[in-house]
């Protein structure tokens, strides 16, 4: 059977990365969290003390360094950089406030978008971000715009944290969702903007397996 790509696009905490997992392992296919990667080169630069402003550093830090993901089983996906577990540091407080600066310079994005092209070349790959559907694979053979309120994925990001033992309040969860929304909506390389041929799930009111349940639906139609 024809192995297709699906892109997965929307705004911070609108559950795109489980529900693009859960989509990944009914098709056996393999998951690209592309938030990770950028989270990562953030980790990496706030660890080398790079300046976080200068794209120059850290177009040439990102050329230095391995990003890769093991999966194991039903265990959650590990990140990696070069040989250092990052999974737990790159969703950090720190991490998430600097990684829509990061990701904010076309060097940097230029680098990535060649590296995620690149995975999914033999197609068989969900993969969930921010450009996927316009820049990094504008012939996804389906692609989903994911939305939520922001309160509610505030509420679903506080829930996560106090989870976690973080005690965040929801004011500052909310504020913060909506300045990473406006910064990645309004940047000048690639925003977060549905393409056009996306169709969107405004999952506010869903369930996650009931999301995951209407996206088989639309691949199934097009297998
Ligand atoms: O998906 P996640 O919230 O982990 O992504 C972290 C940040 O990485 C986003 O807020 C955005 O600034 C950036 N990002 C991006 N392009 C992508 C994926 C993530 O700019 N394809």
């Amino acid at each position: 059977m024809k192995k297709m790509n699906i892109a997965i696009d929307g705004p911070a905490s609108a559950g795109k990365s489980t529900i693009a997992k859960k989509v990944a392992e009914q098709l056996g296919y393999i998951y690209l969290d592309t938030g990770a990667m950028y989270r990562t080169l953030t980790y990496a630069a706030l660890s080398n003390e790079v300046d976080l402003q200068d794209e120059e550093a850290l177009h040439t830090l990102l050329k230095g360094i391995r990003i890769t993901f093991l999966t194991a089983g039903n265990e959650m996906q590990r990140v990696f950089l070069n040989d250092e577990d990052v999974t737990d540091s790159i969703r950090s407080e720190e991490v998430t406030q600097n990684v829509s600066l990061v990701s904010s310079f076309a060097k940097v994005r230029e680098e990535m978008v060649a590296r995620q092209k690149s995975i999914a070349r033999s197609g068989g790959v969900v993969m969930d971000g921010r450009d996927i559907g316009t820049v990094v694979l504008p012939d996804a053979e389906v692609k989903i715009f994911m939305t939520a309120t922001a309160e509610e994925r505030a509420l679903r990001r506080y829930k996560e944290n106090i989870a976690k033992g973080m005690t965040t309040s929801l004011e500052e969860l909310t504020e913060d969702m909506k300045r990473r929304d406006h910064l990645d909506s309004t940047r000048s390389v690639s925003p977060l903007k549905k393409a056009e041929d996306a169709i969107v799930l405004d999952s506010t009111h869903l369930e996650i397996d009931e999301v995951v349940k209407q996206i088989l639906g639309i691949i199934e139609v097009r297998l």
